[in-house]
Order: C-alpha cells, then sequence, then structure tokens
C-alpha cells in the first residue's frame, strides 16, 4: 500500500499530489493559462519560470491538504519524459531534492502512463486489458494497456494532436487560448453538419487507409480555407457553425478509429485521457457507439483528464508497488515512446 507524493511540470501547469494506491488524499494545481494568453500559447521560457516559482508552495499545499508529514510519504514521483525539457527538469530537480532529503526512493514517471491511470482514480478495481484513448494538447494515440503495465501504441495522430488541432482552429477563428473549451462553448450554439470537412485518412501503400492513424493537420488547413472562401463570398464568417462542423469531424474520426481498434482486439472497456476528453461531441460520439457494441467508456472527470499530479503519483504507485524505483542520475527526455518505460526503472 504505497503513498506517493508526485509532482507534475511538463507543460503548463504546477501541479503536485498525494495517492495512496488509487485513492487521492490530495491534488493541487497551480495553472499558468493566464501567464501564456497574452502569447496565444505556451511559451517554455515563461513556463520554467513560472513552475520555479510555484512549485515549494505547490508541495507544501498538497502535504497540507492531505494532513501528512514527510513520514508518512513512501516515495516521492516526478514527470521526466515527455514534455518541455526546462519545464520537466524543475520537478526533476524538486522530486529528486525531496527524495535525497528525506531518505525516500523516487520514481521518474511517464507522462502519458498518467494520464492512462488517471482511469484508475476514476474507477479503483479496473484492471487491464483495456484500451485507452489519449487525446492531449500534445498527443493522439490509441494505447493497449495490457496485465503488469505493458503499454502498446496501435494508432496515432501523423501530424497536429487534437488538442493542438483545436487550439489551432480556435486561433483562426479568433476564440483565443485555450481553444478547445472556447470551440465546444461555441459549437453549442452551431450546426455540426452545416460544413462538410475532410477526415484526414492515412493512405496505406498497398491501397485503403490505416485503420486507427489520423492527421489533423489536413482539417486545419480545410477550416483556414473555408473561413477564407466564406470572408471572400459573403463577408461574414459563422464561427459557431465552422467551430461545430470542426468538433464533429474531430469525434467522428476519433470515434470511428477508437471502436474499430477495441473490436479487432477484443477489448471491451475503453478509457479515455488527456484534456481533449473534456469535449462534449467526443464524449457523446463515444458513448454512443461504446454502447451500441456492448462496450464500456471510461471518461475520468475533467480534473483528472487535464494535467494533475494525481495521475502522475497514481502511476507512480503502481511501480511502487511492483517494487521498482528510479535511479537518482535519471534525466527528463522532451520525447520517449511509451513502451520504453521500463528504461526509468532500476533493473
Ligand atoms: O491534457 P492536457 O491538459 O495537456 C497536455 O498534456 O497537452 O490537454 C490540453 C488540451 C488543450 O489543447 C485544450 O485545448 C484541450 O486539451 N481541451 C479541449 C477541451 N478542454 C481542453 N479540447 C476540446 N474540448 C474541450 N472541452
Ligand atoms: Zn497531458
Amino acid at each position: 500500500m504505497a503513498t506517493v507524493l508526485a509532482i507534475e511540470t511538463s507543460c503548463d501547469e504546477t501541479a503536485a499530489a498525494i495517492v495512496k494506491n488509487r485513492e487521492v488524499l490530495s491534488n493541487t494545481v497551480a495553472s499558468q493559462i493566464a501567464a501564456h494568453q497574452q502569447y496565444g500559447g505556451v511559451v517554455p521560457e515563461v513556463a520554467s519560470r513560472e513552475h520555479l516559482e510555484t512549485i515549494n508552495y505547490v508541495v507544501a499545499s498538497a502535504l497540507e491538504q492531505a494532513g501528512l508529514d514527510w513520514s508518512d510519504i513512501d516515495g516521492i514521483a516526478a514527470t521526466v519524459a515527455p514534455g518541455l525539457v526546462g519545464a520537466l527538469l524543475v520537478g526533476l530537480s524538486a522530486a529528486k531534492t525531496l527524495a535525497i532529503v528525506h531518505g525516500k526512493p523516487f520514481l521518474g514517471i511517464h507522462h502519458l502512463e498518467g494520464h492512462i491511470a488517471a482511469s484508475y482514480l476514476t474507477d479503483p478495481d479496473l484492471q487491464p486489458p483495456f484500451l485507452c484513448l489519449l487525446v492531449s494538447g500534445g498527443h493522439t494515440s490509441m494505447i493497449a494497456v495490457g496485465d503488469g503495465g505493458s503499454y502498446e501504441t496501435l494508432g496515432q495522430t501523423r501530424d497536429d494532436a487534437a488538442g493542438e488541432a483545436f487550439d489551432k482552429v480556435a486561433r483562426l477563428l479568433n476564440l483565443g487560448y485555450p481553444g478547445g473549451p472556447a470551440i465546444d462553448k461555441i459549437a453549442k450554439q452551431g450546426n455540426g453538419n452545416a460544413f462538410a470537412l475532410p477526415e484526414g485518412k492515412i493512405s496505406l501503400p498497398g491501397g485503403g487507409y490505416h485503420p486507427y492513424d489520423c492527421s489533423f493537420s489536413g482539417l486545419k488547413t480545410a477550416v483556414l480555407r473555408l473561413v477564407q472562401k466564406l470572408e471572400a463570398e459573403t463577408g461574414a464568417v459563422p464561427v459557431s457553425d465552422i467551430a461545430a462542423s470542426f468538433q464533429e469531424t474531430v469525434a467522428r474520426t476519433l470515434t470511428k478509429r477508437t471502436i474499430a481498434c477495441a473490436k479487432d482486439l477484443g477489448l471491451n472497456t475503453i478509457v479515455v485521457g488527456g484534456g481533449v476528453a473534456a469535449n462534449s461531441s467526443l464524449r457523446q460520439h463515444l458513448q454512443q457507439a461504446a454502447s451500441q457494441s456492448s462496450r464500456r467508456v471510461i471518461f475520468p472527470p475533467l480534473k483528472f483528464c487535464t494535467d494533475n499530479a494525481a495521475m502522475i503519483a497514481c502511476a507512480a504507485a503502481e511501480h511502487f508497488n511492483r517494487g521498482e524505483t528510479s535511479p537518482l542520475n535519471l534525466s527528463v527526455y522532451s520525447r520517449m515512446d511509451i513502451c520504453q518505460i521500463p528504461l526509468l526503472y532500476h533493473h
């Protein structure tokens, strides 16, 4: 029964949390959205400096919220990959220092494993095998989760991540940053079938299309062309109809591939992770398609979908309970495939 304190600083949230196996004892997040909003996106150097300023407060508040002190903590974890290197280094240095000072084991965690573990916080009885659709600002993957924490990526985007596509389309519709929530909101007033937009299919060399991979950059360009055409022809841009049509296309694309993958692999449980899991259209499409094929879908609550440290602590507790800890000379990695996770632990 491991009690783990984890730190997450891979992008623009400074977060710390304490989890006892799959039970959240505290969860603190300091969002940097306000600091990046004026630039229309995350500025890596600004992110690192903001993390440095808030990290100590966030860790202290995680302990205070849980009503625990260091003697109650079994291990200290930090996200080490993938992410912004400068940002990751702040969390890693803090976690290593705390591990050394308090004499606790250290665990380096892969960010995507954290997003997958968010589903354990939602359903503590959940056990592999299951399929995870991971849709965030930086990632769009379909990952088969097997026994003992084995992961296999079966499908992914070939270019923009789903969240990135939402952010870029929101920018070109002048909806601000972050784009996902803004598009989701305005799309409610629009017609999702107003405009036919292309579903980014990936051609296979021998003919046909890849069943699980997708592409969002063509869709983003199609929205740009549509906006330019409507502006030139009518002088007006029906923002809510375009936002709704774009959102519908993303939701349909992801749902089709996820259900096909779950069917092919014979997996009856689908979990969704990452910030885009908050999207109302994706939730509706996936829920409906899953129930039509007698499958269960788990959507974690929003606070566990967007970046948080509770999911990192939960992933760390799984490793700790298997007797795995990381060497103190572990570094950070801006990119790392999820199948390389075993490299983060002692052998
Ligand atoms: O998982 P996350 O917090 O950070 C990363 O690890 O990337 O995801 C952030 C992404 C952003 O691109 C944001 O626009 C998107 O999630 N997002 C949404 C919604 N809420 C957040 N996208 C679509 N619909 C939403 N409701
Ligand atoms: Zn994330």
